[in-house]
C-alpha cells in the first residue's frame, strides 16, 4: 500500500522556488489502482516523480510530507536504499515506449537488465519469454533478438510494461502509458495492465489526463487542480456525482457516444493559476461559475458521503459553464 500525505513540492529557477504540488495526500491500497487525474500543469507527473524520488536539486526539490511504501518512508530512504526500491518494488511504465527504450538495445535485453543476473541465463530467458507472451507478445522467443524499430508503438509499450513487471514490483506507477498509442490499441494495454493488477495484487498508480480512461481502469480517483487535490473518492462516486465545480467541468469534458464527432472535445474556459510560493484563496474561483466571497479563503478537504471534497459549495448542484467547443 502507498501512501502519500501532505506532499509538498518546488521546482527551482533563478533562485525563486514555484510550488508545483501543495499539500497532496492520498492513499493507494494494495490490488487497486488510483487514477490522478486533471488537466495539463495540474502537477500528476510531479507528484509520480516525487514517489520515485526522481525530483532533486538543482531541478526541484521535496519540501514537505512523507511517501510510504508498505509503512516505510521512502524520503527517508538513504540513497542505496532508495535505489534498491526502485529496482526492485516500484515498477515505472512511460508515456512514450519508443523514447524510452534504447533504440541500440534488444527487446529481450531490455527486459533482462532489470532481472538478477544471480538468475541462470536459461531461467530469465524462459521468464522473459514467458511475461512478454503474457502481455500479447505473440512468438516471443523468436522476437528477442528485435530492436525497438522493428516494434510498433504498442508493441514497444508490451516491452515497457514487462519492464517494469519483471522484478515482481509492489507498485506500478504509469504516466499516460496509453496516450501515445491508438484506441484500439490503447483499450487493449488498459485490459492487459487490469489483468496484471489483479494477478499480481498490485497497487497502481495511474497518471491520466482522460476521465474516461480512469473510468474504464481505476477504483479510486484523485482530481487535481493546479497542485492541489480537489476531489478524491470510489470512481464510480465522483464521476457518477461529482461534488466539486472543477471535476464537474472535468466529468462534461468527456466525449459521449452521442457526439457527432469523437474527435470533438469540450474546453473548461479560462487557464489555471501559475504555480506561485504562496496562494489566498480558492484556486479554481476565477473559473467558477459558484465563485463567492466565501471563496476568498482557500476550501479545506472535507468528507461528503465517502468522497472527500475541497470546496465551499460542495455538492451544490448548478451546471457549470462549461459549454465551449473546440476541435
Ligand atoms: N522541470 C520543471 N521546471 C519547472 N517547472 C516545471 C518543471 N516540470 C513541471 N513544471 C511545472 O510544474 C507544474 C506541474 O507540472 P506537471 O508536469 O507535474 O503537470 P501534469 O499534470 O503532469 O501535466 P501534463 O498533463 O501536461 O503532463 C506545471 O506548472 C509545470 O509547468
Ligand atoms: S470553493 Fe468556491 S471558487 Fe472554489 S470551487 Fe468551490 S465554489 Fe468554486
Ligand atoms: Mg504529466
Amino acid at each position: 500500500m502507498l501512501q502519500i500525505e501532505n506532499l509538498r513540492v518546488a521546482y527551482l529557477h533563478d533562485n525563486r522556488r514555484s510550488v508545483a504540488v501543495r499539500d497532496v495526500s492520498f492513499d493507494v491500497p494494495t490490488g487497486a489502482t488510483v487514477g490522478l487525474v486533471g488537466e495539463s500543469g495540474s502537477g500528476k507527473t510531479t507528484v509520480a516523480l516525487s514517489v520515485m524520488r526522481l525530483i532533486r536539486p538543482p531541478i526541484g526539490d521535496i519540501e514537505a510530507g512523507s511517501v510510504r511504501l508498505d509503512g516505510v518512508d521512502l524520503l527517508k530512504l538513504s540513497n542505496k536504499a532508495m535505489r534498491t526500491t526502485l529496482h526492485g518494488d516500484i515498477g515505472y511504465i512511460p508515456q512514450d515506449p519508443t523514447a524510452a527504450l534504447d533504440p541500440l538495445c534488444k527487446i529481450g535485453r531490455h527486459v533482462d537488465e532489470t532481472l538478477s543476473p544471480k538468475i541462470p541465463k536459461a531461467e530469465r530467458r524462459a521468464l522473459i519469454i514467458s511475461l512478454l507472451e503474457s502481455l500479447g507478445v505473440r512468438n516471443a522467443a523468436t522476437r528477442l533478438g528485435s530492436y525497438p524499430h522493428e516494434f510498433s508503438g504498442g508493441m514497444c509499450q508490451r516491452v515497457a510494461i514487462a519492464t517494469a513487471l519483471a522484478r515482481g514490483p509492489k507498485l506500478v506507477i504509469a504516466d499516460e502509458p496509453t496516450t501515445a498509442l491508438d484506441v484500439t490499441t490503447q483499450l487493449s494495454i488498459l485490459r492487459l495492465l487490469d489483468a496484471q493488477r489483479r494477478e499480481r495484487n498490485l497497487s497502481m498508480l495511474f497518471v491520466t489526463h482522460d476521465l474516461a480512461v480512469a473510468q474504464m481502469l481505476c477504483q479510486y480517483v484523485v482530481v487535481m487542480y493546479a497542485g492541489e487535490v480537489v476531489e478524491k473518492g470510489p470512481t464510480a462516486e465522483v464521476i457518477q456525482r461529482p461534488r466539486h465545480p472543477y471535476t464537474r467541468a472535468l466529468v462534461g469534458a468527456i466525449p459521449q457516444p452521442t457526439d457527432k464527432s469523437r474527435a470533438r472535445l469540450r474546453a473548461i474556459p479560462g487557464q489555471p493559476p501559475a504555480p506561485a510560493q504562496d496562494r489566498v484563496g480558492c484556486p479554481f474561483a476565477p473559473r467558477c461559475p459558484l465563485a463567492a466571497d466565501a471563496c476568498k479563503v482557500m476550501p479545506e478537504l472535507k468528507e461528503l458521503d465517502g468522497v472527500e471534497v475541497a470546496c465551499w459549495k460542495a455538492g451544490v448542484e448548478e451546471e457549470p459553464r462549461v459549454v465551449a467547443e473546440t476541435r
